[in-house]
């Protein structure tokens, strides 16, 4: 289903600043060489996480769901100097494809990519996160949140891409896994009392909230 008119979307695209190159290649290499080129983030809602990251100048950011690697390129552009993002995927040739872009960026060195299932590796990783970024398997959206909100420090800010799951959730019978968790996962939010949240209209729907 179409939530966005594709018209407003062209638009909103138009409207707003150009990507940098190496991301434009990015986005052109997924388009052309991945099964699945539907998963990137794309430019408007790329710009947008840039913006947020600006705002917030995180330390600390995670990304949870790689992919090829253009939500990590727009996100580590807030960091601050001492900044380090880590981003988590587990398939192995998305995680190839996404370090080779990395290699090519003014970031690298701000840049820590795991390759592994994002559930085990967040037991791992010990760091004060500021901005973290799911966009991985809609099935576990439920435990990420439970687990991180857990972790985090009050003020954290939380991302969850994918919210309307291709405007799955609007329907009065929701079909398929994907579709079910991520019904789920928006009441499981909406019923929390330790964040403060708002559900955004851009592309596929995308959830910011910040721990309370
Ligand atoms: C929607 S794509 C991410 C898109 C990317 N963030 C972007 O905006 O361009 C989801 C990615 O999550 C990865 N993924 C799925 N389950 C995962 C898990 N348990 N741990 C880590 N990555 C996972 C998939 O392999 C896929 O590359």
């Amino acid at each position: 289903m179409e939530i966005i008119s594709h018209a407003a979307e062209q638009y909103a695209k138009v409207h707003s600043s150009p990507t940098n190159e190496l991301l434009q290649e990015i986005h052109d290499f997924t388009l052309q060489h991945h099964a699945e080129p539907h998963m990137l983030s794309g430019p408007v809602q790329g710009k947008m996480l840039s913006l947020i990251s600006r705002m917030i100048k995180p330390k600390r950011i995670l990304e949870i769901g790689t992919f090829t690697g253009y939500s990590t390129l727009c996100l580590v552009e807030g960091l601050p100097s001492d900044g380090i993002l880590h981003t988590i995927e587990l398939r192995e040739t998305d995680a190839a494809t996404a370090q080779r872009f990395f290699d090519r960026s003014p970031f690298k060195n701000k840049i820590k990519l795991h390759l592994g299932d994002a559930h085990q590796i967040l037991q791992e990783i010990d760091e004060d996160w500021e901005l973290v970024f799911v966009d991985a398997e809609k099935t576990g959206y439920i435990k990420y949140f439970d687990t991180l909100i857990e972790k985090v420090k009050p003020g954290t800010f939380l991302i969850f891409d994918n919210v309307f799951f291709h405007g799955e959730v609007l329907n009065e019978k929701i079909k398929g896994k994907s579709g079910n968790a991520i019904a789920a996962f928006n009441d499981h939010i909406k019923n929390s009392n330790k964040i403060d949240h708002v559900m955004l209209t851009v592309r596929d729907g995308i959830s910011i909230m910040q721990k309370k």
